[in-house]
C-alpha cells in the first residue's frame, strides 16, 4: 500500500521537484525583491489540479494590501486593523495575535522578521539554560514599529519604549505634530531595521527621512536626510529656507538591500505638496530618487533622480529589483526600477549609471503663477513603456458608441499631452498613466533562471485640476478645501470607497472620536496634528451645518501655499467604465537582455461585460505577481473579477484560475513545509467599488491525495 502511494507520487512529481523546505522570509520574498522562487512541485502541467488547503478569516475588513512572509513553519501577517499574528503556515491554525490597542487603517504591507543567528548563553525565564534564538517580528501599527517576540507575540520591552518604537521622532520637528507610518516593510540588515514610511502629501507634511534603528534596543543609529539641510549635498537644489517647512519625500514602498555590498536601496516620493511647487522651486533633491545608501551609515553612494521638481505625485511605487544581466557579452550586477509613468529603467547597481539609453524629452510647461516646471524628463529607449503614454481622441473607449460619443465630447474640453503635462487652474489635465500607474506598489517578478520581467500595469486616466487658496482666511470653509477637499471633494462627497463621504459625519462621530480622527488620520488618510482645538471646531460645525465659522488667525506659514489640488478622480464614462480605449490593465513579460516583449496581454476582466462578451478588457490591478521556476506566473490584483490566476511564464496563456471571496489587492506568496508547495494570497476586496471586503488569507496546494 505504502509503495503504491510513494509510486504514484513519483508520477506525479518528477523526483527533481522534490526539493527541501523553503520559506518566504522577507516581503518581495528576498533582499533582491525578486519575487521568485526556485520551487518546481506546482508546474505547468499539475497546475490545474491546485486546491485550497487553509483558509484563515480574520473577520475584520479593509484594504491592507498585505504579503505575509513565511519564516520557518509559521506564516505571519497582519488583519485588516492592523493586529500581527502568527499561524501554522501548513495548517492556519491560529498560534498567536497582537493587539497593539490602536485600531490601524488601509495599507499595512507585511512584517519584518530578525533572529539573532545563535543561541544566547543565558538561563531562560525558568531558570534553566536557554536554548532559545531571539527571534523577532516587527510590527507597523499606527506611528509605531513594535518589536514582537516570534514565538509568542508579546512586545519585547526592551526595544524602544516598552516594545515600540515612534517614527514622529527624531525628525527634527515637534513629534506631536508628525504624521508618520510604516505602510511598507522594509529592509533588516545584520543588526538595523532600516525604513521609510507614508507621510502627508500636501503640506503640512514630515518629512520623509530614511533611518535605522537598532533591531535589539530600538536606538536610532542613522538618519538620512532626503530632504538636504544646510551643508549638505542637494540642499542648492531647494530654496534656501525649503528644508524647514517642507516634507514628503519619504520611502514608502520598501526597499531593496544588496547584502554582499552592504548596499540599500530606497526609492522616494515626490516633495509635498504634490501638485503645486511654488514654495519648492529647483530639482527638489532627493525627491523621486532611487538613493543606493551604505546600509551601516546611511551614507550615500548614488542617487539617480527619476522625476525632477515632481508635479504629478510620480513617486517611484515599489522598490527596485536586484538583478543580474548579461550585456553585450558582460554579466553586470543591474536592478531594474518600474514607474508609475510606464518606464522601466535599468540601472547599474554599482554606479547608478544607466545600461540602456535614456532620453530627455520636452515637457510641456506650466501656466500656473508662481511655478516653475522642470522643461524635460527622462525616458529609456528601451524597454518601452508598458503603460500608454498620450491620450488622444482615437485613444477612448469604445466599449458602446454611446460611450465613444461622450468621451469624445468631454475629452475636447480636456487638457491632454502626455504623461508630464502639469496642471492647471480651473480646467480637467488627464493624467495617464494614472496616478496608480502604470506600475504600483505590487512590484514587478524577475526571473532569474530566463532573465524576463513580469510588470501588470494599470491603463486607467485620471483627472486633475488645482484652484486657488483663500490664503487669506481662516475659516471652516477655507481650512476643509485647503487640507480636505483634495480626498473628500469639494462637495464633500469623496469618491468612494477609496475616499469617504464626509456628509453626516457629525451623526457617526462624537466630536472628540472626529478630533482623534483628523489629528491622527488612518488608512490613505494622513494626520493633521497641526490643526489647533478652534480649527477642529470650525471643520466640524463646516461639515455639520455648512456654518463657516472664524478659526483663529490666517495661517502665515510657508505651508499655506496659493494653490491646492482640487481632488483625485478617476476619468469614468456614465456608467462607471473607464473612459479610455481598452485594454484597461495589462500584464507584460519583458526580456531585460533585449529590452524585447516576450508577450503583452489584457489582464483582468468586468464580469457583467465578459458576460456580453467583452472578456480582454483588462482591468485596474493592484499587487504584483510571483513567478516560479515551475513555470508558472501566479497573480491576483484583478479588482472587479476576485480572481487569483496562474499564467504560463512563457508565453501568458491562462493555466489556473479561482474565484477569491474578494479580490486580492495583495501580492501572493509560495513556500515549502514537509515537502508540500504551497501558494498562499491575502483577498480583502479592498479596491472593490462595492465598499464591502473582508480579510481573508487562503492557502493552495496540490491535493493531499498527489502529495502523499
Ligand atoms: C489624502 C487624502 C485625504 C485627505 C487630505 C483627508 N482625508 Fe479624511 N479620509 C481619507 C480616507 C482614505 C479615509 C478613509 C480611511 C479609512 O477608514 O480607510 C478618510 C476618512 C475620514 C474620516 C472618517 C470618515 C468615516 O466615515 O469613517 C473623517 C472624519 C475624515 N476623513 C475627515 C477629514 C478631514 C476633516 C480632513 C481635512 C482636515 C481630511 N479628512 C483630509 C483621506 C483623506
Amino acid at each position: 500500500m505504502k509503495l503504491v502511494l510513494a509510486l504514484a507520487a513519483m508520477l506525479v512529481f518528477p523526483l527533481a521537484a522534490r526539493t527541501a523546505d523553503a520559506d518566504w522570509p522577507v516581503y518581495g520574498g528576498d533582499a533582491a525583491k525578486t519575487r521568485h522562487s526556485a520551487l518546481t512541485q506546482i508546474d505547468r502541467s499539475n497546475v490545474k489540479l491546485l486546491a485550497p488547503v487553509w483558509r484563515y478569516d480574520t473577520g475584520e475588513k479593509g484594504d491592507t494590501q498585505t504579503q505575509p512572509i513565511v519564516v520557518g513553519r509559521t506564516l505571519f501577517g497582519y488583519t485588516p486593523a492592523h493586529k500581527a499574528f502568527a499561524l501554522e503556515a501548513a495548517t492556519g491554525k491560529l498560534l498567536w495575535t497582537f493587539d497593539s490597542g490602536i485600531a490601524g487603517v488601509g495599507a499595512n504591507r507585511g512584517l519584518m522578521y530578525w533572529s539573532s543567528g545563535k543561541v544566547p548563553s543565558g538561563k531562560g525565564p525558568s531558570g534553566t539554560a536557554s536554548t532559545r534564538r531571539d527571534r523577532r517580528v516587527f510590527a507597523a501599527v499606527d506611528r509605531f514599529v513594535y518589536a514582537l517576540d516570534a514565538d509568542t507575540g508579546k512586545p519585547i520591552a526592551e526595544f524602544g519604549a516598552q516594545g515600540r518604537i515612534d517614527l514622529g521622532a527624531d525628525l527634527g520637528r515637534d513629534p506631536a505634530t508628525q504624521s508618520v507610518r510604516l505602510t511598507s516593510p522594509c529592509v533588516i540588515w545584520h543588526d538595523l531595521m532600516i525604513v521609510g514610511g507614508r507621510v502627508g502629501e500636501s503640506l503640512p507634511a514630515s518629512p520623509g527621512f530614511v533611518r535605522a534603528y537598532d533591531v535589539r534596543s530600538g536606538a536610532l543609529r542613522w538618519t538620512f536626510h532626503t530632504i538636504p539641510q544646510p551643508g549638505e549635498a542637494g540642499y542648492e537644489t531647494w530654496p534656501k529656507y525649503a528644508w524647514k517647512h517642507t516634507g514628503g519625500v519619504n520611502s514608502w514602498p520598501g526597499m531593496a538591500l544588496d547584502e554582499k555590498r552592504g548596499l540599500v536601496f530606497a526609492p522616494t516620493g515626490s516633495a509635498a505638496s504634490d501638485f503645486f511647487g511654488g514654495d519648492r522651486l529647483g530639482d527638489d533633491l532627493y525627491a523621486n530618487c532611487l538613493l543606493a545608501l551604505d546600509a551601516a551609515t546611511g551614507r550615500l553612494r548614488w542617487h539617480f533622480q527619476f522625476v525632477k521638481h515632481d508635479l504629478l505625485d510620480r513617486d517611484l511605487p515599489t522598490a527596485p529589483t536586484l538583478i543580474t544581466l548579461k550585456v553585450q557579452g558582460k554579466t553586470v550586477d543591474a536592478l531594474v526600477q518600474t514607474t508609475k509613468q510606464g518606464f522601466v529603467f535599468v540601472l547599474d547597481r554599482e554606479t547608478g549609471k544607466p545600461l540602456f539609453p535614456i532620453e530627455e524629452v520636452p515637457a510641456p510647461p506650466t501656466d500656473v503663477p508662481g511655478e516653475i516646471s522642470n522643461p524635460t524628463y527622462l525616458r529609456p529607449t528601451t524597454p518601452a513603456p508598458y503603460a500608454r503614454q498620450r491620450l488622444t481622441a482615437d485613444e477612448l473607449t469604445g466599449r458602446t458608441p454611446d460611450a465613444n460619443r461622450w468621451a469624445r465630447e468631454q475629452f475636447a474640453q480636456l487638457r491632454s499631452d502626455g504623461p508630464f503635462k502639469p496642471l492647471t487652474v480651473g480646467q480637467d489635465t488627464t493624467i495617464y498613466p494614472g496616478f496608480d500607474g502604470g506600475a504600483e506598489w505590487g512590484g514587478p517578478a524577475w526571473d532569474v533562471d530566463t532573465g524576463v520581467l513580469y510588470v501588470n500595469s494599470n491603463e486607467m486616466s485620471w483627472l486633475g485640476s488645482l484652484a486657488a487658496n483663500d490664503t487669506g482666511r481662516s475659516t471652516g470653509k477655507s481650512i476643509y478645501l485647503r487640507d480636505c477637499a483634495a480626498c473628500h471633494g469639494e462637495n464633500r462627497l469623496g469618491s468612494p470607497p477609496q475616499f469617504p463621504s464626509l456628509v453626516g459625519v457629525d451623526k457617526r462621530f462624537t466630536p472628540q472620536e472626529f478630533s482623534q480622527r483628523v489629528r491622527h488620520g488612518g488608512g490613505r488618510m494622513p494626520g493633521f496634528p497641526q490643526l489647533q482645538d478652534d480649527a477642529i471646531t470650525a471643520l466640524a460645525a463646516y461639515l455639520a451645518t455648512g456654518a463657516d465659522l472664524p478659526a483663529g488667525k490666517p495661517d502665515d506659514s510657508p505651508t499655506n501655499l496659493a494653490y491646492r489640488f482640487t481632488g483625485y478622480r478617476r476619468w469614468l464614462d456614465p456608467q462607471g467604465y473607464p473612459a479610455v480605449a481598452m485594454p484597461w490593465g495589462t500584464l507584460n513579460a519583458i526580456d531585460l537582455a533585449t529590452g524585447r516583449y516576450v508577450w503583452k496581454i489584457p489582464f483582468g476582466a468586468f464580469p457583467e461585460l465578459a458576460a456580453q462578451g467583452m472578456h480582454d478588457t483588462g482591468s485596474e490591478n493592484y499587487g504584483g505577481p510571483l513567478v516560479t521556476a515551475g513555470g508558472l506566473l501566479f497573480i491576483g490584483a484583478t479588482i472587479h473579477d476576485r480572481k487569483f490566476r496562474a499564467f504560463d511564464k512563457h508565453n501568458g496563456e491562462l493555466l489556473w484560475e479561482t474565484t477569491l471571496p474578494f479580490s486580492a489587492d495583495a501580492t501572493p506568496i509560495t513556500y515549502m513545509i514537509d515537502g508540500r508547495q504551497y501558494v498562499a494570497i491575502f483577498a480583502s476586496g479592498g479596491k472593490e467599488r462595492t465598499g464591502s471586503g473582508g480579510g481573508v488569507y487562503l492557502s493552495f496546494a496540490l491535493s493531499s491525495s498527489s502529495t502523499h
